[in-house]
């Protein structure tokens, strides 16, 4: 097999940009990811993080612009983009019947993956998502917790060079937020792998992101490591990233509206 060739910028997009019949999703968003780093994709509900994830792992087609991860173009080599990338999606779609083990086991061989394979890194998986006595059981019986972690298991399942994940610590736990953010610092540290997911939450950004994106009405707001993100907003090097958020997508300024109703 010829050696895998990792490409120095993971993530890459050009003006991409989606419409909804006559509203923008996402607007002209110019992006560049490099390879093995951890990257946090902010904004507020509905600025278009799920909509920019969906077209940069080819779930959905811009409607201008393009993408380019791990050096494939996205629009036209989704086949080959497969192989490369993990994905885990804000609706997870997992197979509710199936243990956990025999859901790893469809994945891997969907993938083509010879069975050795799969039992070997399906085993180390479970193990690492503390998972390992679960194995048997159904996912519909699974927690919130671990129906991500499983869901993170299958995305890591083929050893994809880009891992994209869609909110993966909503409703999770913190024992089991610490497993994957472990996990995906070793990823990154040990395998070169690169992370690219959104969330809300900033604390977790600030301290596991090497960079970071934020996003609002579909336009970029700000890119780069955190003291960019500061320069950005106008502010001090001791101000958290929450502060460098709200007052970038121009939340920072405490609400006026009177509890009086509450009287009436
Ligand atoms: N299939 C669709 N049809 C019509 N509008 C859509 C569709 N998908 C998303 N949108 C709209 O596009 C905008 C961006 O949605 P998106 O789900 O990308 O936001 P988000 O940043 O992921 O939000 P959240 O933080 O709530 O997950 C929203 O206004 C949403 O209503
Ligand atoms: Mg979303």
């Amino acid at each position: 097999m010829p050696p895998v060739t990792i490409h120095p910028v993971a993530i890459q997009a050009f003006g991409l940009t989606r419409r909804f019949g006559t509203m923008t999703a996402v607007d002209r968003l110019d992006l560049a990811v490099p390879a093995g780093c951890i990257f946090g994709f902010l904004g507020p509900n509905g600025a278009g993080k799920t909509t920019t994830l969906k077209m940069l792992t080819g779930l959905m087609m811009p409607s201008e612009g393009r993408a380019v991860v791990a050096g494939l173009d996205v629009a036209n080599e989704r086949l080959a983009l497969k192989a490369r990338i993990g994905v885990v999606p804000e609706q997870l779609g997992l197979y509710e019947r199936l243990s956990l083990r025999e859901h790893l086991e469809l994945v891997g061989r969907l993938h083509g993956l010879p069975a050795a394979t799969i039992e070997r890194r399906s085993a180390a998986l479970l193990e690492r998502m503390d998972l390992a006595d679960k194995a048997g059981s159904l996912v519909v019986d699974g927690s919130t917790g671990m129906r991500k972690k499983l869901s993170l298991a299958c995305a890591l399942l083929p050893d994809p060079q880009v891992l994209f994940l869609d909110e993966p610590f909503e409703g999770v736990d913190p024992v089991s937020t610490r497993a994957i953010k472990d996990l995906l610092r070793a990823l990154v540290d040990e395998r070169g792998v690169t992370v690219f997911f959104s969330t809300h939450m900033m604390e977790l950004v600030e301290r596991l992101c090497d960079r970071a994106a934020i996003i609002q009405n579909g336009r970029l707001v700000a890119e780069g490591g955190l003291a960019d993100l500061r320069a950005a907003a106008g502010l001090e090097a001791t101000a958290t990233l929450e502060n460098v958020f709200l007052a970038l997508v121009g939340a920072d300024k405490p609400s006026s509206a009177a509890l009086s109703w509450l009287d009436e």
